[in-house]
């Protein structure tokens, strides 16, 4: 079955296996892992694809037909309470479809969440409905719900979206506390994707953390070019806009092939040629400058809510495209800065913020928008200089 759709360049989640490029090596090892009884760590930058993955794993009829596939987003959870909350109603949500006897095992089991078992008062429709202050033992909540995993009808597979939140959480042994249940699990494999690195880094790969080698690492990269640029030209085919796989490599270069960046650039060209649009030239400089533009309010909140030294930083970053080594001394220089030790201070706030990351030594933003916009509106840098002598201007 296929879910009709009126443009094919997925920009809000995951469609159906037909609108999903490639990650057929990604899609294979991450299937392998959790057939085999492993589970995984799942890397990449934010944006790349991780929960489109998963969804695609659990899409596969390997998966669908023989494991329970759960997939829960914890980026809103703070403490454990929340955690528990997120997770048993997801569960719930998972369960709905198959009826009310499966319903009424998941209360059996995980009596201290009895009081979330609602009737809808229209539809008679069993609903999970309870606030966070009713969960009161989370601690046994959490031993209750991986119990029922484990005794579970079919294998389970639990996936655990922005899992690096757990080391924010108010509760100081929670790694430890899910470290614990996880490896006593037969029944139940797990997927704790993050996109924060060295957060995910840190909870994984640090000897003294609980969850260190109890997982395989995987890093998600880019999709590969050719086969990126094969999938766009697939769509475009039938449309009357003769975008040329140059162009469409073009972007793909651009961003280093981030995938939800190419995706909204290709998204917009293509809701332009199901209009009927004339075609015009530089198809890909246009749409990326409507599609820049059009997030230009949330952007330009952002810089008003910055104190002048950390815009200079921000924007000076921008100017230098990836990797920007922002201590050194030609850096410093280049974009009239104050000194090295100055810097540290903007750079740690912008950190926290999320406005900038760190890799090895250099920085980058890695809202790829928010960076064309910067350079766009303080000024051309690296990336629209070389994205426009990439491109050669139509007649
Ligand atoms: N292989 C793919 N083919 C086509 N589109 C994809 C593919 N992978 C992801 N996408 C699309 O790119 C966007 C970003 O993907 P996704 O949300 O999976 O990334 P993520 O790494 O989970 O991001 P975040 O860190 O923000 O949670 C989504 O709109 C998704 O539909
Ligand atoms: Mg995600």
């Amino acid at each position: 079955m296929s879910a009709i759709i009126d443009n094919p360049f997925a920009i809000t989640g995951y469609i159906s296996p037909e609108y999903f490029c490639d990650r057929e090596n990604e899609t294979a090892e991450l299937v392998g892992n959790i057939t085999n009884g492993r589970n995984t760590a799942l890397i990449s930058e934010r944006r790349m694809g991780k929960t489109g993955l998963i969804e695609h794993v659990f899409h596969r009829p390997e998966i669908a037909d023989n494991y329970h596939a759960i997939l829960v987003d914890i980026y809103p959870a703070g403490s454990l309470k929340e955690f528990v909350f997120l997770l048993s109603k997801q569960i719930f949500e998972s369960l709905k479809p198959q009826g009310r006897k499966f319903i009424d095992r998941f209360f059996a089991t995980i009596t201290s969440l009895h009081a979330a078992f609602k009737l809808d008062p229209v539809t008679g429709a069993p609903t999970f409905d309870i606030s966070l202050g009713e969960i009161r033992q989370p601690e046994t909540s959490l031993e209750q719900i991986f119990q029922y995993l484990e005794n579970a009808d079919k294998r389970c597979v639990v996936a655990i979206d922005e899992f690096q939140q757990i080391a924010r959480f108010s509760e100081k042994n929670v790694e430890a506390l899910l470290r614990t249940h996880i490896q006593r699990c037969r029944n139940t494999n797990f997927i704790f994707a993050g996109s924060i690195n060295h957060m995910m880094h840190d909870i994984f790969f640090t000897i003294s953390r609980p969850f260190y080698q109890s997982v395989s690492p995987m890093t998600l990269g880019p999709i590969e070019e050719g086969k990126y640029v094969d999938f766009v030209m697939k769509f475009f085919k039938n449309s009357n806009m003769d975008i040329t796989p140059d162009e469409v490599d073009s972007v793909y270069r651009l961003f280093g092939g981030h995938t939800w960046y190419m995706q909204r650039v290709f998204n917009e060209i293509y809701s332009r040629s199901s209009r009927r649009d004339p075609v015009y030239n530089n198809i890909p400089v246009s749409a990326l400058d409507n599609v820049v533009w059009s997030y230009e309010p949330v952007y330009k909140n952002i810089m008003a809510n910055l104190p002048e030294r950390q815009k200079e930083i921000l924007i000076a970053i921008a100017k230098e495209g990836r990797n920007a080594e922002i201590t050194s001394a030609e850096f410093i220089g280049r974009h009239g800065l104050k000194s090295a030790s100055s810097i540290q201070s903007s750079v740690r706030q912008l950190m926290a913020k999320d406005i900038i990351s760190k890799d090895a030594k250099s920085y980058s933003i890695p809202d790829r928008f928010f960076a064309l916009w910067l350079q766009m509106a303080y000024g051309p840098g690296a990336f629209l200089k070389e994205f426009s002598t990439t491109l050669i201007p139509r007649a």
